[in-house]
């Protein structure tokens, strides 16, 4: 089985409660799914060279495995070809064996912007949800994380996952193809929790936050990245169309909403530790992401707005702690 490496991986952990329901969902989501796309994303796996390296740099922005020297002219041919088969690469870049995957997002301007407000991530169960081909993982691998699992439905997610797999041979980490709602209710063992940039995907946020709590030990870390606008506690907007051309965006409160919001979810120590806009740096087309980018979703003539009149991506970090005990609101006396 794919993942039969990483289940022994938990097995050893307090995450060892989670493996008899995750193996089925697994078996259903990826050896049973019926997902067209699946076998031609297989193929390309198939086709990467085997060789095996040392040359692993999981600090730099540029995430690099494998070193130039280390492969010949055709098994480099059959790299490019496989790599270029699971395109688009949306999270990144990469560096593998001198082959330079450049996403449409700089990853690490993120990563660099979060890194600086997170407790030590050594030796801690991490979660990340919404993980994409799990960048932030390697990053979190990076910083000694003992375990980073990563759930994310796409599928080429989880198959860029593997092509990266296959050279860095990291048995503590997987990108699974799962959803949040996948994951076993009241697990309470993770560490750290990362949700970033899928509460906007989610219809319902509150259930995203109590789904995320629930994953979390008591004591535990949760950071959550998400798409924002510029108002108060109150103030949330809801785009009735699309979004920066999306068309699954729900929920774009204000920091300070978010963090009442999380608040309200019963966790403490919630503070806000970022606020960005995403730039066109950041996030563009690429030789490896064809077609359009942040450049053709923002008003030519406005770069503050979309194309559809709405603010432009503007998004908020917030980090908090699960407390040991239930947070209870304040009593009012009646009179
Ligand atoms: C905008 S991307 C963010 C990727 C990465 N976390 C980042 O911050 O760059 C959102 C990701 O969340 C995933 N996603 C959407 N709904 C999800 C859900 N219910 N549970 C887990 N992941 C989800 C999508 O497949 C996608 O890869």
């Amino acid at each position: 089985m794919t993942f039969s490496g990483f289940l022994n991986r938990l097995a050893d952990t307090d995450l060892n409660v989670w493996i008899d329901s995750l193996t089925p969902t697994l078996i259903e989501n990826w050896d049973n799914t019926n997902d067209g796309n699946l076998p031609k994303f297989l193929k390309a796996l198939n086709n990467l060279p085997d060789i095996k390296t040392k040359h692993i740099k999981l600090s730099e922005n540029i995430i690099e495995i494998g070193h130039p020297d280390e492969i010949c002219n055709s098994q480099r041919e059959q790299l490019l070809e496989s790599l270029k088969a699971l395109m688009p690469w949306r999270k990144g870049p990469f560096k593998l064996f001198g082959i330079l995957i450049d996403s449409e997002w700089q990853s690490w301007m993120k990563w660099n912007r979060i890194e600086p407000h997170l407790s030590d991530l050594t030796n801690r169960l991490i979660l990340d949800v919404g993980s994409g081909n799990g960048y932030y993982m390697l990053k979190m691998l990076n910083a000694n994380a003992k375990i980073t699992a990563g759930v994310d439905p796409s599928l080429l997610s989880t198959c860029q996952f593997l092509a990266i797999q296959k050279y860095l041979n990291a048995p503590n980490a997987a990108v699974m193809p799962l959803t949040m709602e996948n994951v076993k209710p009241n697990l309470e063992t993770f560490d750290t929790v990362f949700s970033m940039g899928v509460l906007y995907h989610r219809k319902s946020p509150f259930d995203h936050i109590a789904e995320l709590k629930s994953a979390l030990r008591p004591g535990g870390e949760l950071v959550i990245e998400t798409l924002v606008i510029h108002g108060d506690e109150n103030s949330v907007l809801v785009p009735v169309n699309r979004y920066s051309v999306m068309n699954n965006i729900y929920f774009l409160p204000s920091s300070k909403a978010l963090k009442n919001w999380i608040m309200k979810a019963g966790f403490e120590d919630v503070k806000i530790v970022d606020e960005s806009y995403t730039t066109i740096k950041e996030q563009r087309a690429t030789e490896w992401k064809l077609g359009t980018s942040l450049s053709d979703y923002l008003d030519p003539n406005d770069p503050k707005l979309t194309v559809e009149g709405h603010p432009a991506p503007l998004r908020a970090t917030i980090i908090a702690k699960k407390p040991y005990g239930q947070t209870k609101l304040p009593r009012y006396k009646l009179s």
